[in-house]
């Protein structure tokens, strides 16, 4: 029998780049393939192409032993392919049957839209799958998990049988990975056939039938979770042995830094999101905010940064009232910023790498001379900065929005620690990299501490928790449950913290 999918000698060039380079990849009926790669290895170059959306320079896709030409998604979608994107590409302000309805031809037969048969058909398909999904909910109140799920059902709505998902796990909490892998698995047992990609090692092992891993637009090996471990698949991604495990000596905390007291803050709802906080960040540590996604840590951080003003409370940055201070006044203090949504706080898409590098620090020397931008100079950096983080560009004078999804994040890393700072927040630093950039950023976030920086982590990763932080701070539902010393606990005290259960006694 022929494989459900295959993709022969696919070569794709974009200016300065060969993204894909002859690439082969089969997928079986029934199966769940992994694609790994490093950062701008051109895995959802490759899945675009699939899905229509470039035209490939070269080669041939076949479904089911049959050539097909896809010069558009739409016909990709009467081959049965489908895709949820690495950005999720939901209209917030629709219902979930809205969404699932948009551009869908079927729906439109007969001329118009009938939604009532639309939102029974969803729920069939949700309750098929185990989705658990409301087709009358507003997208906008969804969680990110669950509008991951819509997404699916859209492709399903569509009748697709072979599933790309894009970095699927990137932005879900822990439960809502095992729910998302309950259903690739309900979904590959109905006959379904899944494209996954991911940086997580682990994720792979425990759930992929096979491996393909590309490198420079090349495939550079196929494996299987039986006959590989984290190990060489890492080496195997980067082209290097990676060291999984980060050494750092203990901390030499200096003074405090940052003084939050009794902080409330609101969310987009005005709801209470942050609820009577109270800590302190000081020169030469890192202290760790642990807690599943949305307890609050993205209120808390964008308090911090001047995004939002808190509803009472106080904020002090050295010896400062920041409390509602500006991101400008506070980035001026010496304060630097690696936010949580890289396309909306982090970068201008359609600006240039080099102009990304310099948002913050453009008005002032050595970057403007009067009200001269000094482009030169601009250049300069940004070649400085590309060399030291990796950031994989054909050049700094492109728009930073055509760089693969971990060198946007790159960027900001670049752009964030290539000034003199006093104080670090980092939102999920790491999300979205391969395993050499994280192991790369782990390394600065070290270095930054013991150059007296104070350091404050997000993570919704506690793996990544445990290795840097030097003490830990739980949140949940709004407030800040314990501050423990990492090397006094365990990750295990950490996950049920996480999950709001606090010790009675000596905690
Ligand atoms: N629209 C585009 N225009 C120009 N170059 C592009 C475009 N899309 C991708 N590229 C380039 O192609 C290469 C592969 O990018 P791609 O997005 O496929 O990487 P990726 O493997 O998905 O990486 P990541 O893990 O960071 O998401 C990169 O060098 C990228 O800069
Ligand atoms: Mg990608």
């Amino acid at each position: 029998m022929s494989p459900i999918l295959e993709l022969r000698g696919i070569t794709k060039r974009f200016p300065g780049v060969l993204a894909n380079d002859h690439i082969d990849l089969t997928l079986e009926q029934g199966e769940i393939h992994a694609l790994l790669g490093e950062n701008g290895a051109g895995k959802t170059t490759l899945m675009n192409i699939l899905y229509g959306l470039y035209s490939p320079d070269e080669g041939e896709i076949f479904v089911r032993g049959e050539k097909i030409e896809v010069r558009s998604p739409s016909d990709s979608i009467k081959a049965g392919v489908g895709m949820v994107h690495q950005h999720f590409m939901l209209v917030p302000v629709f219902t979930v049957t809205e969404n699932v309805m948009l551009g869908d031809e079927i729906t439109r037969m007969g001329g118009f839209l009938n939604r009532r048969a639309a939102a029974e058909r969803i729920r069939a398909i949700s309750d098929q799958y185990h989705l658990e999904v409301n087709p009358d909910a507003y997208v906008r109140d969804l969680p990110v998990g669950v509008q991951q799920r819509v997404e699916i059902i859209k492709l399903l709505y569509r009748e697709a049988d072979i599933l790309i998902l894009d970095e699927p796990t990137a932005v879900l909490t822990p439960q809502e990975v095992d729910e998302l892998f309950t259903i690739m698995r309900s979904l590959v047992e109905h006959g379904k056939s899944i494209i996954f990609i991911t940086h997580k090692l682990r994720e792979v092992l425990e759930f992929a039938d096979r491996i393909t891993v590309i490198r420079g637009g090349k495939v550079v090996g196929a494996t299987t979770p039986q006959e590989a471990d984290q190990n060489q698949l890492a080496a195997m991604m980067v082209g290097r042995a990676v060291d999984l495990h980060l050494e750092k000596a203990p901390a030499q905390p200096q003074d405090v830094v940052l003084q939050v007291e009794d902080l409330v803050v609101l969310d987009d709802a005005e709801q209470v999101a942050v609820n009577q906080v109270s800590f302190e960040v000081r020169a030469g540590e890192i202290l760790g905010v642990a807690g599943v996604q949305g307890n609050g840590q993205t209120e808390l951080v964008r308090a911090l940064t001047g995004l939002t003003n808190p509803v009472s409370g106080r904020v002090t940055l050295l010896g400062q009232d920041i409390t509602t201070a500006s991101p400008r006044e506070i980035t001026e203090l010496g304060s630097a910023h690696i936010p949580e949504d890289r396309q909306r706080d982090g970068l201008v898409l359609t600006a240039t790498v080099a102009d990304n590098f310099v948002l913050n620090t453009y008005y002032r020397p050595p970057f403007a001379r009067g009200v001269w931008l000094q482009e030169e100079k601009v250049l300069e950096t940004a070649e400085e900065i590309i060399e030291k983080f990796d950031v994989r560009t054909p050049s700094a004078l492109i728009p930073v929005g055509s760089l693969s999804g971990g060198n946007q994040q790159k960027v900001i890393v670049g752009r964030e620690f290539s000034r003199p700072i006093k104080f670090l927040v980092a939102s999920q630093p790491t999300r979205g990299l391969d395993v050499g950039s994280i192991e790369y950023i782990h390394h600065r976030l070290i270095e930054k501490r013991d150059d007296g920086c104070a350091v404050l982590l997000v993570s919704t990763e506690l793996d990544e928790i445990m290795e840097l932080s030097d003490r830990i701070a739980v949140m949940y539902r709004g407030k800040m449950i314990a501050i423990v010393d990492a090397a006094q606990t365990t990750k295990e005290e950490v996950g049920l913290l996480m999950a709001g259960v606090v010790a009675q006694s000596g905690g």
